[in-house]
This record gives C-alpha cells, sequence and structure tokens, in this order.
C-alpha cells in the first residue's frame, strides 16, 4: 500500500511516499481503509523530534493518529463492527496511508451526512477540546478566554463552551475574527495590550483560560486571572515553570462520545471547519501549513 513515511526526524522535506505492507488486524482491532486523515500539529512535532523525550518514536515511521474510512478487516474479539462499515476514530498504526489499524473501540459510525474530510476532522480536536474543558471545570454563566480559538482545537471548543452556557472571548488573527465570531464568541485579535482588550469586554475578569496557540499569552492569562489557577494549555511547553497545567495526554478516546458529535457534526449544529484538503502524496505540503499554525479549522488529506 502507499503510506507517507519518514526515516529520519526533521523538517517536512523528510516525508516521503513509500509501498509498505498491508497491516494485519490483531484481537480487538479492525484495518480500516483510509478515506481521509486528519492533520494535526504533533505530527510535525513527532516529525521534527521535539517530542522524543515525551512520544518515542521508533523510526521509520507514518505519521497520523486520526482516520475517517471504511472497514475492511476485521480481527479477533470484535463483534461490533464489520466489514464494511464506514467509520471515524483515532489509529495505533500511523494514518497517512491507504491502510490503518483501530482499536474497534475507539472508532464511531460515521453519519451518512457526514464527508469523509469533515468526519476526519473530528477525533483528536472533540476530545482535546473537551478534556480541557472539564479540566478547566467550565459552567454556565462563566466567562472562557481562548487562545488560538480559530485553529482547530478552537473551533471546536469556542462550541462546546458556548453549549455549557459560557461566555467565549477568542482571539485569532486579523482574517478569522468574523469567522470566531460566527462560532459564537466575541473575537479579539491576538497579541499586544491583550490584558486591557481583555478587560475592556469583561471588567469583572474571566474565570478560565484555555490556551490552544502556545504563543506566549500564558503570562497575560496569569495577569487576567490573577494566579495560575484554572489555566490550561495544550501547546506552551514553559507551562510548568510558570505554574500552569498542560494538558497531556492519554486521550479519552471514547466512541460513544465521538459518535454524539459526529451526529452534530453531521446535523450542521457543530461546525467543523477543514481549512485545506490535499492528496495523500502531497502530505508534506500539507504538515508545512500545519506547522505554520495559521489554519482555520483542520487541514485534512485525503486517500484514494
Ligand atoms: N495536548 C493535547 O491533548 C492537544 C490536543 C490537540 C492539540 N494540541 C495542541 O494544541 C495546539 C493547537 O492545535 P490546533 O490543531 O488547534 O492548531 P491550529 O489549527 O494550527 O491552530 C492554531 C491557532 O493558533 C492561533 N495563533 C497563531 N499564531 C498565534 C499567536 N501569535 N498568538 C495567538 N494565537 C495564535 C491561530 O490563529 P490564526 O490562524 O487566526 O492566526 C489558530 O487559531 C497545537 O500546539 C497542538 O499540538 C494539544
Amino acid at each position: 500500500m502507499k503510506a507517507i513515511v519518514f526515516d529520519t526526524f526533521g523538517g517536512t522535506e523528510v516525508l516521503h511516499e513509500a509501498e509498505i505492507a498491508i497491516p494485519q488486524p490483531g484481537p480487538g482491532q479492525v484495518r480500516v481503509r483510509v478515506r481521509a486523515v486528519g492533520v494535526n500539529p504533533v505530527d510535525g512535532k513527532i516529525r521534527s523530534g521535539v517530542m522524543e523525550a515525551i512520544f518515542p518514536t521508533t523510526l521509520p515511521a507514518v505519521p497520523g493518529g486520526e482516520i475517517a474510512g471504511v472497514v475492511d478487516a476485521v480481527g479477533e474479539d470484535v463483534d461490533h463492527l464489520k466489514v464494511g462499515d464506514e467509520v471515524l476514530g483515532w489509529s495505533d498504526t500511523g494514518s497517512y496511508a491507504q491502510y490503518a489499524l483501530a482499536p474497534a473501540n475507539v472508532l464511531a459510525p460515521k453519519p451518512a451526512g457526514l464527508d469523509w474530510p469533515h468526519a476526519a476532522a473530528l477525533p483528536v480536536a472533540s476530545d482535546g477540546a473537551e478534556r480541557v474543558l472539564d479540566l478547566l471545570d467550565v459552567k454556565d454563566g462563566e466567562t472562557l478566554l481562548i487562545h488560538g480559538a480559530s485553529g482547530a482545537l478552537g473551533t471546536i471548543a469556542v462550541q462546546l463552551a458556548v453549549a455549557r452556557g459560557a461566555r467565549v472571548i477568542g482571539t485569532a488573527g486579523p482574517a478569522n475574527q468574523d469567522y470566531v465570531t460566527s462560532l459564537g464568541a466575541t473575537a479579539l485579535v491576538y497579541g499586544d495590550n491583550l490584558v486591557e482588550r481583555v478587560r475592556g469586554i469583561a471588567p469583572a475578569g474571566v474565570d478560565a483560560v484555555f490556551d490552544a496557540a502556545g504563543k506566549g499569552a500564558l503570562e497575560d492569562s496569569i495577569t487576567l486571572r490573577g494566579g495560575t489557577d484554572r489555566i490550561v494549555t495544550t501547546a506552551d511547553f514553559r507551562a510548568r515553570e510558570l505554574g500552569i497545567v498542560f494538558a497531556e495526554g492519554p486521550q479519552r478516546r471514547s466512541a460513544a462520545r465521538l459518535a454524539e458529535l459526529a451526529q452534530q457534526a453531521a446535523d450542521g449544529t457543530l461546525v467543523t471547519t477543514i481549512s485545506a484538503t490535499y492528496p495523500l502524496a502531497e502530505a508534506a505540503t500539507a504538515q508545512q501549513a500545519s506547522d505554520a499554525g495559521h489554519n482555520r479549522g483542520k487541514i485534512v488529506l485525503t486517500v484514494d
């Protein structure tokens, strides 16, 4: 099968297409004929080698961890999925490939009304967003500040927080202000004088801060909160030295919750925005765009 492989850590130039063996599902696993793959910033971090201390990778490796596709083979001890089922979820072998293996219990049925790219955009972002909102214990009537509200994680986080009854202030670049507003947040451009500008919108202060950007906004967040309590980042590795919670794994990978959110996405009540799609062969270009970090929603690879 065709797959994208890297043999050494480095820039996107280390990614290349290769012919590798089609994997065989073991007990509890299914094999998925991949139709779309979510490209996540962590894919580039793993490729670059910066994750080696906390997330070691055996080379050569196939990147990627989330998929949408069709069940193609079923391992032992799997009784709720069959060949031909359309699914979305997490894969345990790299997903930048024509076939990937996945634990059967982390796959949700793909609603008919949800296309492949939008299905592949959902697992990692929805799991991460909900995990952080739970860590922050965001409640009805509270004010939440989200840094990076226009990205894949931010897009889902804004909507799930609004659904909890929170008022959301979301930062993004100038080009994404209307987009963040459309998700249900009060939009702000990130950058200088953020503390004053947030206070202008929320004079009583913010109850919690979700940093989904990792671009140096933790100090401002501490000032706004008057301490480190109820601030969580998914992206700023300075978190520990500042006394801030870094939301690291494990992901929950709940198939039941993913199924609910996929249905909402199919119904149009949860927006999953695709910033760009690329064919599998252009994975390096897709990761360049992901590494650049200015994406409205999710980058997705499509697989023929
Ligand atoms: N720990 C976990 O469980 C977990 C799970 C998922 C993701 N993550 C991490 O969370 C981060 C976000 O992921 P993602 O998929 O949402 O990334 P993404 O789609 O690339 O989004 C990045 C966001 O950051 C914003 N941004 C760019 N430059 C900024 C700046 N200087 N100041 C403030 N915001 C800025 C972008 O806004 P504009 O595009 O409008 O400029 C965009 O909203 C990544 O580092 C990812 O690895 C962690």
